[in-house]
């Protein structure tokens, strides 16, 4: 029996008790307008440690750190230069990460030993109360297992990890449902880490300036492996409507149990539910989940992403 309790961030309570908990060196799941978060303070040594045991991560792999203002970052990151500034500035709060250089502020351990820290502000009101009644940052990565699905859902996150937690605040589905796009400014142009509920069209407009892309991304971004968001159904990709028929007819044709996505020509829509639709392939007790892979402008380019990382090698 999951000892996690659900409250809902209406109830007048939750504010106060998702800071209590965090407060005191617990892990509470924040709902984020990109996916749930697995929130810990960052002082609190014990709950940074906990945040990697829950999820099964890898101590090096680098948390993102969430603040409630943009006055905070300069606390935890270098002064913004300003190319930075004006990202920041246009973007936040948004679903955009900014990797920037740290300062002493940020503990070595939630950045995996790392100089750079990775820095956002959630548009979720109720996680910014939470992240300023705290007076500190909290590390949240996304309320998931290392290398599984990622939760858009309060019930995502307790039938993943509710036995493992103190409380989860339910604040409904989350709006956008990818993770937030990772920038690097510390490179000597902006450079793309990990695309996601930012469009690169959109951060370009802000920018005035291409963004670079980071080849090989770097194995301690996790969601630069090539295996990660992996749900238990075989994940089968598409690029044409015709692939697409082939697979399908072929699985029909053999009395395989498959599951297929929906709405890939309505990206905002097609985003905010991949991961439910990931899931729910699963909760079918379908052996194979069959994509038609949308176009790579906008959110798809994220989309498309995920659903490669999705139909990845799976680890040995
Ligand atoms: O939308 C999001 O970003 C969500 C919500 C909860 O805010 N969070 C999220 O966290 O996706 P996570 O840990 O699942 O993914 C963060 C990615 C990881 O791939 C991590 O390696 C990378 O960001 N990252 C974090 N800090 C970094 C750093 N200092 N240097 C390089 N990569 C970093
Ligand atoms: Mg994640």
């Amino acid at each position: 029996m999951s000892r996690c309790r659900i409250v809902s961030a209406t109830d007048p309570s939750a504010l106060e008790l998702a800071t209590e908990v965090i407060g005191n060196d617990g892990l509470v799941a924040l709902p984020t307008e990109t996916v749930y978060g697995l929130a810990g303070s960052i002082a609190s040594p014990e709950a940074i440690s906990k945040i990697f045991e829950v999820k099964s991560r890898p101590h090096n792999h680098p948390l993102i750190v969430h603040i409630a203002d943009l006055e905070d970052a300069e606390t935890y990151a270098e002064p913004f230069g300003s190319l930075a500034r004006k990202c920041a500035e246009a973007c936040w709060p948004g679903p955009l990460t900014m990797l920037m250089r740290r300062t002493s502020a940020t503990p070595p351990e939630v950045v995996g030993g790392l100089d750079k820290v990775a820095l956002r502000i959630p548009a979720n009101e109720f996680t910014r109360s939470v992240i300023r009644g705290l007076g500190t940052a909290v590390a949240a990565p996304s309320a998931n297992r290392f290398g599984r699905v990622s939760p858009t859902t309060a019930s995502h996150v307790l039938s993943d990890i509710g036995d493992d937690i103190d409380l989860i605040i339910d604040g409904g589905s989350s709006l956008i449902g990818l993770e937030s796009t990772i920038v690097d400014f510390t490179t000597s142009e902006p450079t793309l880490l990990r695309p996601g509920g930012l469009s690169i069209e959109d951060l370009e407009d802000v920018l005035g300036c291409p963004i670079a892309s980071s080849g090989v991304g770097g194995e301690r971004v996790s969601g630069a492996l090539p295996a990660h968001y992996q749900p238990d159904a075989t994940v089968l990709l598409a690029e044409s409507a015709e692939e697409y028929q082939l697979i399908v007819e072929e699985l029909r044709a053999s009395g395989r149990r498959f599951s297929t996505l929906v709405n890939e020509d309505q990206l905002p829509l097609l985003a905010c539910t991949l991961y439910s639709q990931l899931r729910a392939a699963d909760e079918h007790g379908s052996e194979f989940f069959v994509a038609r892979m949308p176009t790579s402008t906008g959110l798809g380019l994220a989309i498309r992403d995920r659903l490669r990382k999705a139909a990845g090698p799976r680890p040995t």
